[in-house]
């Protein structure tokens, strides 16, 4: 079994790192354009397995997909990371012709592979990825709504004392600030967090998970990378090991939630043949409402990579 990690920066090494330290694959492979860094990346990497003691081997290349051959899974993590004062989609040009050679020779070299898109703006990069994969939608997908959701919890744990595992949370939407944090899907030990909480405190942190990504840029000069990273891992563990976890994730929509051509954050199965379903909540007038806000917002993205025709 062989997982590729797409990008050795921040996001691509803290992915393939968590990923061997799970041993979810004996053979894990950076890419990097950069000449040497995958390769001192997964060597430094590597050289940790006989401190945390697993098998899992961290191998690196310059830009030679040869490689990856055969890989079961792919996470595509090249791309300039946002830096302060720049949105998400600033980055598109940049970053989708970056994506669109990547998954050119993912895709050559793993005609079977699961792709797990990070590179932002994230809904439209997993588009650019899908134009250019032609491939199954239920195998190009993007890893944004367990990082929101993971927001989310760790500040509902944080304000109310609890421990982050006993928060069950989803949401929805596009990766920005029209993300979807739905409070009436979300628990505490199975109790609604509504009678956990007063509801000007829950507003505040739905305010706060919506420019989670932000705060840390402000804070760092450049956007996170171990809960993104951790989070990717995540999504590689639920395939590989075939796990049909229920999570957030950016789908390719064709007529849930009444959307159609449209990748969007929703819930979904994942397993070993990546998204094996799309889960459509009843959501109440409201909630359907800021989804369609955000929808639209991914559109407008979405129509300006149409319009520079990179795919
Ligand atoms: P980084 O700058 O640390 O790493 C990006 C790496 O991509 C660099 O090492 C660079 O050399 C490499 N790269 C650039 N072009 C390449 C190509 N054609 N082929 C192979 N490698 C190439 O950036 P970081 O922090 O790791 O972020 C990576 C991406 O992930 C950014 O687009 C960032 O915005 C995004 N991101 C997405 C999140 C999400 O929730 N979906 C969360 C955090 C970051
Ligand atoms: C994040 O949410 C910027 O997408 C990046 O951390």
């Amino acid at each position: 079994m062989k997982i590729t990690v797409v990008g050795a920066g921040n996001v691509g090494a803290t992915c393939a790192d968590v990923c061997a330290r799970k041993e979810l694959a004996n053979e894990i492979v950076l890419v990097d354009i950069k000449e040497n860094f995958a390769e001192g990346k997964a060597l430094d990497i590597w050289e940790t397995a006989p401190i945390h003691l697993y098998d899992s081997r961290t191998i690196g290349s310059t830009n030679d997909y040869s490689k990856t051959a055969g890989s079961e899974v792919v996470v595509i993590t090249s791309g300039l990371p946002r830096k302060p004062g720049m949105s998400r989609d600033d980055l598109i040009a940049t970053n989708a012709k970056i994506v669109q050679s990547v998954t050119e020779n993912v895709i050559k070299y793993s005609p079977d592979a699961k792709i797990v898109v990070v590179s932002n703006p994230l809904d439209v990069m997993t588009y650019q990825a899908y134009l250019t994969a032609k491939i199954d939608s239920n195998r190009v997908f993007g890893m944004a709504g367990i990082l929101d959701t993971a927001r989310y919890r760790a500040f509902l744990a944080e304000a109310l004392n609890v421990s982050p595992k006993d928060i069950q949370a989803v949401l929805m939407g596009g990766h920005g600030d029209t993300m979807v944090p739905l409070p009436r899907y979300t628990t505490v030990g199975g109790i609604p967090v509504t009678e956990m909480i007063d509801s000007a405190k829950l507003d505040a942190i739905v305010e706060r998970t919506k420019k989670g990504g932000g705060e840390i840029v402000n804070l760092l000069g450049t956007s996170a990378w171990y809960a993104p990273g951790t989070a990717a891992a995540q999504m590689v563990e639920a395939i590989v090991r075939d796990q049909k976890r229920v999570f957030p994730v950016c789908a390719w929509l064709q007529g849930e939630y009444g959307m159609n051509d449209i990748y969007l954050g929703v819930p979904v199965l994942l397993g070993k043949n990546g998204i094996e379903k799309i889960i459509e909540l009843q959501l109440n007038d409201d909630e359907m409402s800021l989804l369609k806000e955000s929808a639209g917002h991914v559109r407008e993205v979405m129509s300006v990579l149409d319009n520079m025709a990179v795919a």
